[in-house]
Protein backbone atom coordinates (compact mmCIF):
# COMPACT_ATOMS: atom_id res chain seq x y z
CA UNK A 1 0.00 0.00 0.00
CA UNK A 2 0.93 3.00 -0.74
CA UNK A 3 -0.77 5.80 1.39
CA UNK A 4 0.58 9.45 2.33
CA UNK A 5 2.66 10.68 5.23
CA UNK A 6 -0.41 12.60 6.12
CA UNK A 7 -4.26 11.81 5.74
CA UNK A 8 -6.96 14.40 6.31
CA UNK A 9 -9.13 13.45 9.69
CA UNK A 10 -12.92 13.21 8.98
CA UNK A 11 -11.99 15.51 5.70
CA UNK A 12 -10.37 18.00 7.70
CA UNK A 13 -12.39 17.82 10.61
CA UNK A 14 -10.49 21.04 12.61
CA UNK A 15 -11.33 23.32 9.80
CA UNK A 16 -14.62 22.51 8.61
CA UNK A 17 -17.51 20.68 10.02
CA UNK A 18 -16.19 16.90 10.18
CA UNK A 19 -17.36 13.79 7.90
CA UNK A 20 -19.15 16.54 5.32
CA UNK A 21 -18.55 17.13 1.50
CA UNK A 22 -17.31 20.65 3.35
CA UNK A 23 -15.04 18.95 4.85
CA UNK A 24 -13.78 16.99 2.15
CA UNK A 25 -13.12 20.03 0.06
CA UNK A 26 -11.52 21.84 2.44
CA UNK A 27 -8.90 18.96 2.75
CA UNK A 28 -8.36 19.12 -1.20
CA UNK A 29 -7.89 22.75 -0.91
CA UNK A 30 -5.63 22.65 1.98
CA UNK A 31 -3.29 20.03 -0.38
CA UNK A 32 -4.25 16.84 1.07
CA UNK A 33 -3.91 13.34 -0.90
CA UNK A 34 -5.96 11.05 0.70
CA UNK A 35 -9.00 11.94 3.94
CA UNK A 36 -10.19 9.49 6.28
CA UNK A 37 -14.25 9.33 7.25
CA UNK A 38 -16.72 7.04 9.44
CA UNK A 39 -19.51 5.28 8.05
CA UNK A 40 -22.39 4.20 9.82
CA UNK A 41 -25.83 2.51 8.62
CA UNK A 42 -29.36 4.00 8.27
CA UNK A 43 -32.37 2.38 9.39
CA UNK A 44 -32.75 1.20 6.19
CA UNK A 45 -29.29 -0.03 5.14
CA UNK A 46 -27.74 2.80 3.03
CA UNK A 47 -24.13 3.77 3.95
CA UNK A 48 -23.63 7.88 5.65
CA UNK A 49 -21.00 9.55 6.84
CA UNK A 50 -21.23 9.82 11.02
CA UNK A 51 -19.21 9.51 13.52
CA UNK A 52 -21.27 9.12 17.00
CA UNK A 53 -23.88 6.31 17.05
CA UNK A 54 -26.46 9.55 17.65
CA UNK A 55 -27.43 12.70 15.33
CA UNK A 56 -26.96 14.98 18.85
CA UNK A 57 -23.26 16.24 18.79
CA UNK A 58 -22.64 16.85 14.86
CA UNK A 59 -26.51 17.05 13.44
CA UNK A 60 -29.72 19.43 14.39
CA UNK A 61 -31.11 15.66 14.66
CA UNK A 62 -31.80 13.61 17.69
CA UNK A 63 -31.48 9.87 19.24
CA UNK A 64 -30.20 6.66 16.98
CA UNK A 65 -28.28 7.50 13.82
CA UNK A 66 -29.49 3.39 12.75
CA UNK A 67 -33.35 4.76 14.09
CA UNK A 68 -33.42 6.98 11.03
CA UNK A 69 -34.11 6.36 7.27
CA UNK A 70 -31.83 8.01 4.58
CA UNK A 71 -34.30 10.29 3.49
CA UNK A 72 -34.54 11.73 7.09
CA UNK A 73 -31.02 11.77 7.65
CA UNK A 74 -30.61 13.86 4.09
CA UNK A 75 -32.94 16.60 5.88
CA UNK A 76 -30.80 17.66 8.79
CA UNK A 77 -28.26 20.34 9.25
CA UNK A 78 -24.65 18.61 10.02
CA UNK A 79 -23.03 22.21 9.57
CA UNK A 80 -24.39 24.54 11.70
CA UNK A 81 -23.13 23.06 15.31
CA UNK A 82 -19.42 23.61 13.66
CA UNK A 83 -20.20 27.33 12.76
CA UNK A 84 -22.71 28.99 11.20
CA UNK A 85 -20.73 29.82 7.62
CA UNK A 86 -21.60 25.80 7.48
CA UNK A 87 -25.41 25.85 8.29
CA UNK A 88 -27.15 23.17 5.28
CA UNK A 89 -24.08 21.49 5.00
CA UNK A 90 -25.85 17.63 4.41
CA UNK A 91 -25.05 14.59 6.27
CA UNK A 92 -23.35 13.07 3.08
CA UNK A 93 -24.18 9.45 1.66
CA UNK A 94 -21.36 7.43 1.58
CA UNK A 95 -22.42 7.13 -2.64
CA UNK A 96 -22.34 10.80 -3.08
CA UNK A 97 -19.24 10.92 -1.10
CA UNK A 98 -17.37 8.74 -3.49
CA UNK A 99 -18.77 11.03 -6.34
CA UNK A 100 -17.00 13.72 -4.41
CA UNK A 101 -13.86 12.05 -3.88
CA UNK A 102 -13.81 11.77 -7.60
CA UNK A 103 -13.95 14.65 -8.90
CA UNK A 104 -11.24 16.22 -6.31
CA UNK A 105 -8.86 13.37 -6.97
CA UNK A 106 -9.12 12.42 -2.89
CA UNK A 107 -7.88 8.90 -2.38
CA UNK A 108 -10.02 7.72 1.29
CA UNK A 109 -9.69 5.39 4.61
CA UNK A 110 -12.76 4.70 5.14
CA UNK A 111 -13.73 3.58 8.64
CA UNK A 112 -16.52 1.62 9.63
CA UNK A 113 -18.12 2.56 12.28
CA UNK A 114 -21.27 0.22 12.72
CA UNK A 115 -24.39 1.15 15.14
CA UNK A 116 -24.09 -1.77 18.24
CA UNK A 117 -25.45 -4.90 16.88
CA UNK A 118 -24.49 -4.10 13.20
CA UNK A 119 -21.37 -4.94 12.65
CA UNK A 120 -21.24 -7.41 9.77
CA UNK A 121 -24.66 -6.11 8.00
CA UNK A 122 -22.03 -2.51 7.80
CA UNK A 123 -18.91 -4.15 6.98
CA UNK A 124 -20.40 -5.93 4.18
CA UNK A 125 -22.72 -2.74 3.31
CA UNK A 126 -19.54 -0.75 2.98
CA UNK A 127 -17.52 -3.40 0.89
CA UNK A 128 -20.12 -3.61 -1.60
CA UNK A 129 -20.53 -0.21 -2.09
CA UNK A 130 -17.06 0.42 -2.90
CA UNK A 131 -16.34 -2.45 -4.64
CA UNK A 132 -19.60 -1.68 -6.99
CA UNK A 133 -18.73 2.59 -7.07
CA UNK A 134 -14.92 3.13 -6.20
CA UNK A 135 -14.29 5.85 -8.99
CA UNK A 136 -11.59 3.85 -11.40
CA UNK A 137 -9.24 7.20 -11.38
CA UNK A 138 -8.47 7.24 -7.56
CA UNK A 139 -6.00 4.98 -5.91
CA UNK A 140 -7.45 1.59 -4.49
CA UNK A 141 -8.94 2.28 -1.19
CA UNK A 142 -8.55 1.24 2.49
CA UNK A 143 -11.20 0.12 5.39
CA UNK A 144 -10.54 -0.04 8.81
CA UNK A 145 -12.41 -0.67 11.63
CA UNK A 146 -12.34 -1.19 15.51
CA UNK A 147 -15.16 -4.11 15.31
CA UNK A 148 -13.02 -7.41 14.19
CA UNK A 149 -17.11 -8.69 12.61
CA UNK A 150 -17.39 -5.60 10.40
CA UNK A 151 -13.58 -6.51 8.89
CA UNK A 152 -14.64 -9.75 8.51
CA UNK A 153 -17.82 -9.21 6.70
CA UNK A 154 -15.95 -6.43 4.75
CA UNK A 155 -12.98 -9.21 3.94
CA UNK A 156 -15.92 -11.69 2.66
CA UNK A 157 -17.33 -9.06 0.23
CA UNK A 158 -14.82 -7.83 -1.27
CA UNK A 159 -11.45 -9.46 -0.36
CA UNK A 160 -9.47 -6.93 -2.45
CA UNK A 161 -9.78 -4.14 -0.45
CA UNK A 162 -7.28 -3.59 1.97
CA UNK A 163 -8.11 -3.80 5.47
CA UNK A 164 -6.61 -2.36 8.46
CA UNK A 165 -7.06 -2.68 12.28
CA UNK A 166 -8.04 -0.44 14.36
CA UNK A 167 -6.97 0.21 18.45
CA UNK A 168 -6.94 2.79 21.11
CA UNK A 169 -3.33 1.06 22.38
CA UNK A 170 -0.93 -1.83 21.04
CA UNK A 171 -1.99 -4.49 23.84
CA UNK A 172 -3.73 -7.24 23.61
CA UNK A 173 -4.96 -9.64 20.72
CA UNK A 174 -3.92 -7.47 17.70
CA UNK A 175 -1.25 -10.22 16.01
CA UNK A 176 -3.61 -12.65 15.40
CA UNK A 177 -6.51 -10.28 14.53
CA UNK A 178 -4.06 -8.74 11.70
CA UNK A 179 -3.05 -12.47 10.59
CA UNK A 180 -7.15 -13.67 11.04
CA UNK A 181 -8.29 -10.91 9.23
CA UNK A 182 -5.62 -10.77 6.56
CA UNK A 183 -5.44 -7.30 7.33
CA UNK A 184 -2.24 -4.88 6.19
CA UNK A 185 -1.77 -2.70 8.76
CA UNK A 186 -2.56 -1.37 12.60
CA UNK A 187 -4.05 1.81 13.10
CA UNK A 188 -3.70 3.11 16.81
CA UNK A 189 -4.04 6.00 19.02
CA UNK A 190 -0.91 8.31 18.87
CA UNK A 191 -2.14 8.67 22.78
CA UNK A 192 -0.26 7.34 25.32
CA UNK A 193 2.12 5.24 22.18
CA UNK A 194 6.09 5.23 23.55
CA UNK A 195 8.65 4.17 21.87
CA UNK A 196 8.74 0.67 22.59
CA UNK A 197 5.22 -0.12 21.48
CA UNK A 198 6.30 1.68 18.38
CA UNK A 199 9.30 -0.76 18.19
CA UNK A 200 6.57 -3.88 19.24
CA UNK A 201 5.06 -2.90 15.94
CA UNK A 202 8.06 -2.50 13.54
CA UNK A 203 9.33 -6.15 14.89
CA UNK A 204 5.74 -7.91 13.90
CA UNK A 205 6.58 -6.54 10.44
CA UNK A 206 3.46 -4.54 10.40
CA UNK A 207 2.91 -1.01 9.17
CA UNK A 208 1.77 1.48 11.97
CA UNK A 209 -0.58 4.53 11.40
CA UNK A 210 -1.50 6.68 14.16
CA UNK A 211 -4.17 9.00 14.91
CA UNK A 212 -5.33 11.74 15.58
CA UNK A 213 -2.63 13.97 15.80
CA UNK A 214 -2.47 17.46 15.40
CA UNK A 215 0.25 18.72 17.30
CA UNK A 216 3.69 18.96 14.63
CA UNK A 217 6.54 18.36 17.32
CA UNK A 218 4.63 15.13 17.84
CA UNK A 219 4.07 13.89 14.56
CA UNK A 220 7.83 14.14 13.95
CA UNK A 221 8.59 12.43 17.05
CA UNK A 222 6.09 9.42 15.84
CA UNK A 223 7.27 9.50 12.26
CA UNK A 224 10.98 9.38 13.97
CA UNK A 225 9.31 6.31 15.53
CA UNK A 226 8.39 4.40 12.23
CA UNK A 227 5.13 5.49 12.10
CA UNK A 228 3.89 4.75 8.38
CA UNK A 229 0.47 7.50 8.30
CA UNK A 230 -0.63 10.19 10.81
CA UNK A 231 -3.89 11.08 10.43
CA UNK A 232 -4.92 14.32 12.01
CA UNK A 233 -7.73 17.31 12.01
CA UNK A 234 -5.17 19.89 10.86
CA UNK A 235 -3.46 18.10 8.14
CA UNK A 236 -2.21 21.25 6.85
CA UNK A 237 -0.10 21.90 10.21
CA UNK A 238 1.75 18.76 9.52
CA UNK A 239 2.61 18.72 5.71
O1 LIG B 1 -9.53 6.06 11.73
C1 LIG B 1 -8.86 6.78 12.70
C2 LIG B 1 -9.79 7.40 13.71
O2 LIG B 1 -10.80 8.08 13.05
C3 LIG B 1 -10.37 6.37 14.65
O3 LIG B 1 -11.09 6.94 15.70
O4 LIG B 1 -13.11 7.70 16.83
O5 LIG B 1 -11.87 9.27 15.38
O6 LIG B 1 -13.17 7.42 14.38
P1 LIG B 1 -12.37 7.87 15.57
MG1 LIG C 1 -12.67 7.58 12.29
Amino acid sequence: MNLPRIMGHRGAAGHAPENTLASFRTAARLGVAWVEFDVHLSTDRVPVLLHDDTLDRTTDGEGAVDAHTADELANLDAGSWFSDSFSGEPVPTLERTLQLLASLGLGANVEIKPSPGRESETGSAVARMLREQWPSALPQPIVSSFKTESLAAARQTAPSIPRALLVRKVAGNWVRDLRELDCFALHCSHKGLSASDAEQVRRSGYPLNLYTVNDRDRSETLLSWGAGTIISDYPDRLM
